[in-house]
């Protein structure tokens, strides 16, 4: 039951590849397994019950592994379907294991950053519908006022290398001030979606110069280099070769000519059966 492997990182396509390079230079001696449910993405418009389902599946997947931690890279899963994988699945499957997501450990310090006490969190529809980044700001920082746009065009606008051409410009100009309507004191925004990260120069261009963009990767990579000092016992079951593979559902081929603009190196990529 208490097995020894990689640390799992998942999400729904290539997303979660920029929370793993932070993690990655982060903490560079473990070994890690990514897996992109790509043949199934993108999660953020899907319901909860089948963002749960597929999430589960995938999490099996990781236990097969080896992996006794998985963490959720992708913000739709980890909205959508963490805490019942935590609550109700764990126990079964192999409660010796942890799955951890990126909401939490983002909620939990982003309240340090505002100085107007106002918060705008950019994400996918399903993250945005789920309320979990409002709920959990709220219990960490209850005096923060956090406001949501969903920005659907936004994960297509990346996949499709469109992120760095004029086209995404639209979208991001119209959706930055829709959020800023609905407050005009956010100092702070996050980007609570793996792929906006590659869209941080279109963002800074035009967000208001007082307004802080944050991404998530290294806030996370923070976050698993304290939890893993305060678990020792998980910690020494999280194998140090310093390996590093990466798994899709879909192409091998489609991966590796995706993964390079979300991981900034070339992978190489083999096909998973769930
Ligand atoms: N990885 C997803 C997230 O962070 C974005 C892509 C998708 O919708 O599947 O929410």
């Amino acid at each position: 039951m208490s097995s020894t492997g990689p640390i799992g990182i998942f999400d729904s396509g290539y997303g979660g590849l920029t929370v793993m390079k932070e993690i990655v230079k982060k903490l560079p001696a473990y070994d890690y397994v990514y897996l992109g449910d790509n043949a199934r993405a993108p999660y953020g418009n899907r319901s909860f019950d089948t963002v749960y389902r597929y999430t589960l599946e995938c999490v099996k997947w990781f236990f097969e592994k080896g992996c006794p931690l998985v963490i959720l890279a992708c913000n739709t899963a980890s909205a959508k379907a963490l805490r019942t994988i935590q609550q109700n699945d764990l126990e079964k499957l192999n409660p010796s294991n942890r799955v951890l997501g990126v909401i939490r450990p983002t909620t939990e310090i982003i309240g340090q950053f505002t100085k107007s006490g106002s918060i705008g969190i950019l994400a996918t529809n399903g993250t945005v519908q789920s309320k979990s980044y409002a709920m959990e700001i709220n219990k960490f920082y209850p005096e923060v006022n956090v406001v949501q746009e969903a920005c659907p065009m936004w994960v297509p606008l990346v996949e499709n290398n469109e992120y760095d051409k004029e086209g995404a410009d639209y979208f991001i100009q119209k959706n930055i001030q829709n959020l800023l309507a609905k407050d005009g004191d956010i100092d702070t925004i996050l980007l609570a979606c793996t792929h906006y990260p590659l869209l941080m120069d279109k963002l800074v261009k035009y967000a208001p110069k007082n307004v802080r963009i944050v991404s998530q990767g290294e806030i996370v990579a923070d976050s698993l280099s304290r939890y893993l000092a305060n678990h020792p016992e998980l910690e020494s079951r999280c194998t140090k070769t310093g390996s590093r593979s990466f798994y899709t559902t879909d192409s091998e081929e489609d991966f590796e000519n995706h993964a390079t603009t979300f991981f900034g190196e070339p992978v190489k990529a083999i096909h998973a059966e769930l």
